[in-house]
């Protein structure tokens, strides 16, 4: 069945329902609730290993004559999704760590990610971002002018991480006008002026320049604008005089297939392989240094190793839909009504029934958009069971929100049998914590 190519790798059909990682999902339904969030290690694991075999294949081959062995290494974007575990989990594959802003930044030293696997970014970094970034990270990514005007600053009382620039490379990639980031006029980065503006500031102020960036956007499975990004990212590192050890990061975007009609999942190796040949390429024309490269996935990394499981709480049949009421939607999975994504699903019991219907599935907000599968061939299922929806790893809880007075799920790791609870559910108590009351005097004049 095409739609079980979804799952995690370790899920598996047994008594007519579905495991993963030989967890009964009925039974953690039970007894953590629902809307439930399940991630499988073995399947995040197995996509660090894609990538690194295919970095370590792909980049640094002799015939180019440069310095080998080449490095390479991957960074984790933990904008896809990130908890303590998670930040966890990155410490032990030893990847890097790419931190938006402070609270990203507290969230990996919780965890013990060490400096040196710390890389800060961030289109508008605050004061606040910057000092946590130049106290704990091996790396900041400068967005913008602004911003290097301020760690020059900074640097005239503390001694800075690594510089790199982010560039505008001027170019889109295939995927939703929401997650392009690279093209001309994007807020992300600097053109190629402004580059050579930064580099000469840096230089100016002896600060530790040390690498370019840029990211196209996210989600697409055409590479070929990146190699046109490749190429004017080495014509402008001609430019900048950089150590021989400088770094490239040509940041994420590698996407997954969240529908059976999308799959197969786009290749990583495909991917890595196109990046790294442009890369070695380009620098052989130019006469550059091979740079360390390093590859900066979320979605790639994370995705395909969530489940959302709900529970189904009503079947409404309209005159030419039938719905599928579900505990969760928008709040926990605010993608389709953002990027229009299209998702697909599987109810945990009789998997293998075959489809008698389309079916619509619509979470509880109040909103006509908290719709997170259009169209979808079903069996027919009743109110009360279980609906698992792959490929829910990325960018769902990190997005997620409060709509409607929702309580974030529980997030569970699945690891050889066991589950573990990484994250509980949000309690009532929860949603006031950070309210204040007003004033008694206030109340009683309104
Ligand atoms: C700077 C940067 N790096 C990496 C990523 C990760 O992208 P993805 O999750 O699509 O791999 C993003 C996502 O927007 C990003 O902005």
């Amino acid at each position: 069945m095409d739609r079980l190519e979804l799952f995690p790798d370790t899920t598996t059909i047994e008594n007519d329902a579905l495991t993963i990682a030989g967890c009964d999902l009925s039974a953690l339904a039970a007894e953590y609730g629902t809307p439930l969030y399940l991630y499988d290690r073995a399947t995040l694991d197995a996509s660090v290993t894609l990538y690194r075999r295919a970095l370590n294949a792909q980049y640094g081959s002799p015939k180019y004559g440069y310095h080998y062995p080449a490095e390479s290494g991957l960074t984790y974007a933990g904008k896809a999704f990130l908890c303590l575990a998670i930040a966890q989990w990155c410490r032990q594959q030893d990847l890097w760590l790419d931190c938006s802003g402070l609270g990203e930044i507290v969230i990996a030293i919780a965890a013990g990610v060490p400096r040196e696997h710390i890389v800060v970014h961030g289109v508008n970094k605050s004061p606040a971002d910057l000092e946590a970034a130049t106290r704990h990270a091996r790396i900041i990514v400068v967005d913008n002018l602004n911003e290097l005007e301020r760690l020059v600053s900074l640097a005239t009382s503390h001694s800075l991480p690594d510089l790199w620039l982010r560039f505008q490379p001027g170019l889109a990639v295939e995927t939703h006008a929401y997650t392009q980031t690279g093209h001309a006029d994007s807020k992300f980065g600097m053109g190629r002026d402004e580059i050579l503006e930064a580099a000469r500031i840096c230089r100016g102020n002896q600060l530790p320049l040390k690498g370019l960036h840029f990211h196209q956007g996210s989600q697409f499975r055409d590479p070929s604008p990146l190699g046109i990004a490749i190429e004017k990212t080495l014509d402008l590192a001609r430019s900048l005089d950089l150590n021989e050890d400088w770094v490239l990061s040509p940041g994420g975007g590698w996407g997954v297939a969240y529908h059976e009609d999308e799959l197969p999942q786009p290749d990583v190796a495909a991917y890595v392989r196109f990046v790294a040949e442009a890369v070695k390429t380009g620098c052989q024309k130019c006469g550059l240094p091979l740079p360390r490269l390093q590859l900066e996935p979320g979605r790639s990394l994370v995705a395909r190793a969530g489940v959302a499981l709900y529970r189904l709480g009503a079947v409404k049949r309209t005159a030419h839909r039938t719905w599928l009421l579900l505990d969760g939607g928008l709040a926990d999975n605010p993608r389709p009504a953002l990027y229009g994504a299209r998702y697909s699903a599987l109810p945990v019991k009789g998997p293998e029934r075959p489809a008698e219907e389309m079916v619509w599935m619509a979470g509880p907000y109040c909103e006509s958009g908290d719709v997170i599968i259009e169209g979808l061939p079903f069996p027919k299922v009743e109110a009360g069971e279980l609906i698992a929806v792959p490929v829910s790893g990325a960018y769902h809880l990190s997005m997620s929100s409060n709509y409607n007075a929702a309580r974030r799920p529980a997030v569970l790791w699945l690891d050889g049998g066991h589950a573990y609870q990484i994250q509980r559910r949000e309690t009532p108590a929860d949603l006031l914590r950070r309210d204040c009351e007003l004033p008694a005097n206030s109340v009683e004049k309104g």
